[in-house]
């Protein structure tokens, strides 16, 4: 499949509220693989249709050499208890946010063919999800920041653009020692 890239800050395909996948076949399975593969090239354990430009309710997630694909998501339910981890964004480079989230949720979704079923998900697992599913509501992590903070932020994001170098070399939500072995955060 062609014409899938990243995209990143300040896109306006990345604060798109996406819409549900209505049609299953090959079209589908093309993007997945393709969103796949822009995962791994650029070291994420995560991406979101609205990265590469598309907005329809579809994200990837790879915790634990655990390829997940996520079709029309729905977070049905949320601990009560909250983990605070650094997060950071393939869309977002060089910018890394601290963000309570619930500990574990329960995700209802569809695979490639339409199929639906639960996870329960934790750990890095469950914080990649629900940070997946912000992208598609449009949200991103420099959303959690203060209104300083938040500016800074941006600020940084225009200076990587606007540089000569624009590799990408944050990964998705990587935040813990887990993912050290992975390279930056
Ligand atoms: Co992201």
């Amino acid at each position: 499949m062609d014409g899938l890239s990243l995209r990143t800050f300040p896109d306006d395909c990345l604060r798109k509220r996406t819409e549900p996948v209505t049609e299953f076949g090959k079209w589908l399975t093309d993007v997945l693989r393709e969103m796949a593969n822009i995962m791994y090239l650029n070291q994420g354990c995560g991406l979101a249709a609205p990265q590469v430009g598309l907005d329809k309710n579809i994200f990837v997630t790879d915790v634990d050499d655990d390829l997940c694909f996520f079709v029309n998501p729905e977070i049905v339910e949320r601990s009560a208890d909250l983990e605070a981890m650094d997060e950071g964004c393939l869309s977002l480079p060089g910018v890394t946010v601290r963000v309570k989230r619930p500990a574990r949720i329960r995700i209802q979704a569809q695979d490639s063919n339409g199929t639906s079923f639960f996870r329960d998900l934790d750990g890095l697992a469950a914080r990649a999800a629900q940070h997946e599913y912000d992208h598609l509501n449009g949200r991103l992590i420099i959303d959690n920041l203060n209104p300083i903070q938040g500016f800074i932020a941006k600020k940084k994001l225009m200076n990587i653009k606007a540089s000569a170098d624009g590799a990408i070399r944050t990964c998705e939500v990587v935040c813990n020692a887990r993912k050290k072995d992975r390279g930056r955060t």
